[in-house]
């Protein structure tokens, strides 16, 4: 396995991989699948390197990728950011999460980010658990916060000091 820097390359698989958590997940708020040309503008968004965009190889096969994003676009939430990590389905719970999310735990560190947190749907186990074990703490609920496949989404907030 090996974790490296994505590349426009990867574009497509990483686009499959997080249009089927669209279509399938309540993981994800967002409703409508993202095209190659949002994905492209999205990746030049994620070149700056307080915001990683990173992936996770299997054998040449894209199999997960995870980023940092501005927690919130006002400035002052500068050195805040919010994780993102999504593997292929059919690869999950075979420590992929986890080799993601380590490293952008470094890379955070590495880019003078002073917090970064997870949104997390609650009932989305898997990404609590992954988030708990390594070193978020639950630090807030919401209620009601996303409306998706016909039910009201409640959220918890996760945070990890750096
Ligand atoms: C959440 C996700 C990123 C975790 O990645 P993963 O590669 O499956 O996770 P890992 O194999 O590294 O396991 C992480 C931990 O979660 C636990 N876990 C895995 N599946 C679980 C489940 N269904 N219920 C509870 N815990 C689970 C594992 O046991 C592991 O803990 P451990 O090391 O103490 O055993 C992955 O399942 C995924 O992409 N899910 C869909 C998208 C998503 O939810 N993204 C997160 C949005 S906040």
């Amino acid at each position: 396995m090996l974790i490296r820097k994505a590349q426009l390359k990867d574009l497509a698989d990483i686009n499959e991989i997080y249009n089927h958590a669209i279509l399938n997940l309540t993981a994800t708020f967002d409703e409508e699948i993202k095209t190659s040309q949002e994905r492209q503008e999205w990746f030049a968004s994620h070149q700056d390197l307080q915001y990683p965009l990173i992936v996770a190889e299997d054998k040449g096969e894209v199999v997960g990728w995870g980023t940092i994003s501005p927690f919130r676009p006002r400035t002052a939430y500068r050195f805040s950011g919010e994780t993102s990590i999504y593997v292929r389905n059919d690869m999950y719970g075979q420590g992929i999460g986890t080799f993601l999310l380590k490293e952008l735990i470094i890379l955070a560190g590495e880019n003078n980010l002073h917090t970064i947190f997870g949104i997390i749907v609650d009932d989305n186990n898997s990404s609590i658990k992954l988030h708990s074990k390594l070193g978020f703490e639950k630090v807030g609920y919401l209620k009601g916060a996303g409306f998706k496949f016909n039910r009201w989404l409640d959220i918890i907030i996760m945070q990890k000091m750096l």
